[in-house]
């Protein structure tokens, strides 16, 4: 017999993604700073327990039909594993995209079979946000449903029900801090209500990036915004109903700068590459340990999230012109201008 995972079904491969003690984070808080690999699932991020979780709801609720059509709209993640899931269980995809995401998930979003429809980037509040655009064709279309990501619980239920009880498992029951981003919150909420369940002493901690409202939602209860980041699938501006109830106890704000950092760095000493998401995670799991041993909490284990691959964002995270073009630290091993 063999202890390498065995499945009979295309779809149980995700979830059950590692666990990996980060070393260069846990040297930097003192303490143990454990990575999720998300990016281990078939569409390489978080979000594919999302839209698995989403589908099968949708299915149960009797709203998805044999031969249907999922419609999401998305910063790119949520759509890829919508795509995958629907092909594997016979629906098509329709995935509602901002034009200002990166260009590997819009390529891989027409590789992998879904109908792509761009969209420019706008306030919440204009009825031509993508959002509000894939809600209209989802009722346009005969035999649709409209995923609502932000707004259907069955995103963070995927994380109630599975990512909290693996990262419980994982570290055997002594974990003392989690803490991620928010993008619809289904992660942030879900770990968090799933671990409290188990331990109500579970410090859990939002880690906000610049231009999202939550940190000083959180911090003050006013949601009001400071500064920008080009982080993508990250940065919320209301209270969605997944972020409702969310179990938060405390709150970082990380720059894209100490972002790029971390990715930096988990790329060059411990071979993993990753997006910009997974980079401010690492930093609030570090402030979170810190905040943790300051509190005088012996030998603190604290969880957070690798979101996706930074596969997906060879043209701007790892590209030389892009990073300076936003005015973003460059890696040095990136090359010069004149190499370009
Ligand atoms: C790269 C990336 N990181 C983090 C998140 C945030 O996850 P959640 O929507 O569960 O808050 C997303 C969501 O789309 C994402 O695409």
């Amino acid at each position: 017999m063999t202890n390498l995972p065995v499945q009979t079904k295309t779809l149980d491969l995700i979830g059950n993604t590692p666990l990996v003690l980060l070393d260069g984070p846990s040297k930097a808080a003192g303490c143990e700073i454990w990575g999720k690999c998300e990016f281990a699932n078939p569409g390489a991020s978080v979000k594919d327990r999302a839209a698995l979780w989403i589908i099968r709801d949708a299915e149960k609720r009797g709203e998805l039909k044999p031969g249907g059509t999922v419609v999401e709209g998305t910063a790119g993640n949520t759509g890829i594993g919508i795509a995958l899931v629907a092909n594997a269980l016979g629906y098509k995809s329709v995935i509602v995209m901002p034009d200002n995401q990166s260009k590997e998930k819009m390529d891989t979003l027409r590789a992998l079979g879904a109908q792509l429809v761009t969209v420019p980037p706008t306030k919440f509040a204009d009825p031509n946000h993508f959002v509000h655009t894939s809600r209209r064709i989802a009722e346009e279309t005969e035999n649709a449903v409209w995923a609502n990501q932000f707004d259907n619980v069955a995103n963070r239920r995927a994380h109630i029900e599975g990512t909290a009880p693996e990262i419980w498992e994982q570290l055997e029951g002594r974990v003392h801090g989690f803490t991620c981003a928010v993008g619809t919150g289904g992660t942030l909420a879900g770990v968090g209500l799933g671990l409290k369940e188990r331990d109500e002493n579970i410090r859990i901690a939002l880690t906000d990036p610049h231009g999202a409202a939550l940190y000083n939602y959180y911090e003050n209860g006013e949601l009001q915004a400071e500064g920008s980041s080009v982080a993508e699938g990250i940065g919320q501006g209301r209270i969605t109903a997944n972020l409702e109830g969310a179990p938060v106890d405390t709150q970082f704000r990380i720059s894209d700068a100490e972002g790029l950092e971390w990715v930096a760095r988990l790329l060059r000493e411990e071979g993993l590459c990753l997006g910009l998401s997974s980079g401010i995670n690492v930093a609030g799991a570090i402030a979170l340990g810190r905040q943790l041993l300051a509190d005088g909490v012996e030998n603190p284990r604290v969880a957070t999230i690798l979101c996706d691959t930074g596969f997906r964002y060879l043209s701007t995270l790892y590209n030389a012109e892009w990073l300076r073009a936003k005015d973003l630290p460059v890696f040095d091993w990136l090359g010069s201008a004149s190499e370009g």
